[in-house]
């Protein structure tokens, strides 16, 4: 886990992510992100946004976009986001997003953002989808951090190359007009990158490979059920690596037990069918509390928009100081 900088004495720092409506959470968002997020509520003053700017690179019907936005909201307060503590709002309801994007792409050599992994990945997975604003994802999400001076930033590893681009972006905007924004610093948890259910590649919605926290316990048991173990495990008899098999690497945050559970798979004691159904009682009993939230939020949607505005509110003289800056730096009347 990323130790984090002590707070400064007069002005706290700022802590910021975001997140793609993606609709349901998975695994890896938590284990990755959300969880981070929710410990350092206390710790700093934590601004969290539900990107759906970002998300129209890929989403394109309005209303599966709106619905996933809601959700994504409902989910993020289910597991612990608590508007008391932080401000939760939606990235398109502070339209100042887009301003600073359009400010920092003009400090933002091509090169830079043509040679991010993520924009390489997606020509590749969608290539009759290439949509300009692929391209310049990374300068939104710089903005995204920087319109609120935030430093520090919660984020899975599949982010590094992201943040290592804000950074850049950050100190090139410093570099022509003057100290302006800090240099953001990623912090992960233990597990920065979560493998996916096919335990080859990290877990994520695009590829289908997830466990999906908050969906009914059918549907977590089905998919825990169909991980890939340890794939030189061929007979019930055969000793396992644990070390390997994603499903005792999951075990780690589900229960006390885990070394023991690893070293029934290491014996032979235990076979992988056991070992996921037991994986599958834990993840579906520990996010329990967090499905009920849900689905009580869910049945309050003006609950949940309230808190969105109300963040979109707070956030509101931020945004403006930091547009009112920026504008008055680069010369624009
Ligand atoms: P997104 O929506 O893909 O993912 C949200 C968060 O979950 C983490 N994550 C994972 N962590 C570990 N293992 C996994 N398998 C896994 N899958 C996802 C991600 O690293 C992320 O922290 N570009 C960002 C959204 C964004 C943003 C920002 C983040 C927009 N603006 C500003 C930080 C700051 C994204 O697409 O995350």
């Amino acid at each position: 886990m990323t130790a984090f900088p002590a707070r400064a004495a007069a002005a706290p720092l700022r802590t910021f992510s975001g997140i793609q409506p993606s609709g349901a959470p998975h695994i890896g968002n938590d284990l990755g992100a959300i969880r981070n997020y929710v410990r350092l509520q206390d710790e700093y003053e934590a601004i969290y946004c539900i990107v759906d700017y970002h998300a129209l690179t890929t989403v394109h019907e309005g209303e599966v976009l709106r619905q996933r936005t809601f959700e994504m909201a409902a989910s993020l307060l289910a597991l612990g986001l608590d508007p008391d503590r932080c401000t939760l709002f939606v990235q398109s309801h502070r339209p100042e997003h887009t301003e600073l994007a359009w400010l920092l792409a003009t400090v933002t050599p091509v090169s830079w953002v043509e040679r991010t992994p993520s924009f390489k990945e997606k020509r590749e997975a969608r290539p009759d989808d290439i949509n300009h604003a692929l391209l310049t994802y990374p300068v939104l999400q710089a903005a995204d951090i920087a319109m609120y001076k935030a430093s520090i930033v919660p984020v899975g590893g599949d982010q590094s190359a992201h943040l290592e681009l804000s950074r850049e972006i950050v100190r090139a905007f410093n570099r022509r007009y003057g100290e302006t924004f800090p240099e953001p610093r990623e912090v992960h948890t233990e597990t920065p990158v979560v493998m996916g259910t096919d335990g080859l590649r990290r877990m994520s919605k695009s590829i289908g490979n997830t466990i999906d926290i908050l969906a009914a316990p059918d549907v977590i048991r089905q998919q825990v059920m169909s991980m890939v173990t340890d794939t030189q495990r061929i007979k019930r008899t055969d000793p396992g690596r644990p070390e390997v098999c994603n499903v005792c690497q999951l075990h780690r945050f589900f229960g006390e037990d885990y070394l023991e559970i690893q070293d029934g798979e290491r014996t032979a004691r235990t076979g992988c069918v056991d070992t996921k159904r037991l994986l599958a009682d834990r993840i579906i009993r520990h996010y329990a509390p967090a499905r009920e939230r849900y689905a009580e939020l869910t049945g309050h949607p003006d609950r949940v928009e309230g808190i969105l505005e109300a963040g979109a509110d707070r956030l509101r003289p931020i945004a403006a100081a930091t547009m009112a800056e920026v504008r008055e730096k680069m010369g624009l009347r």
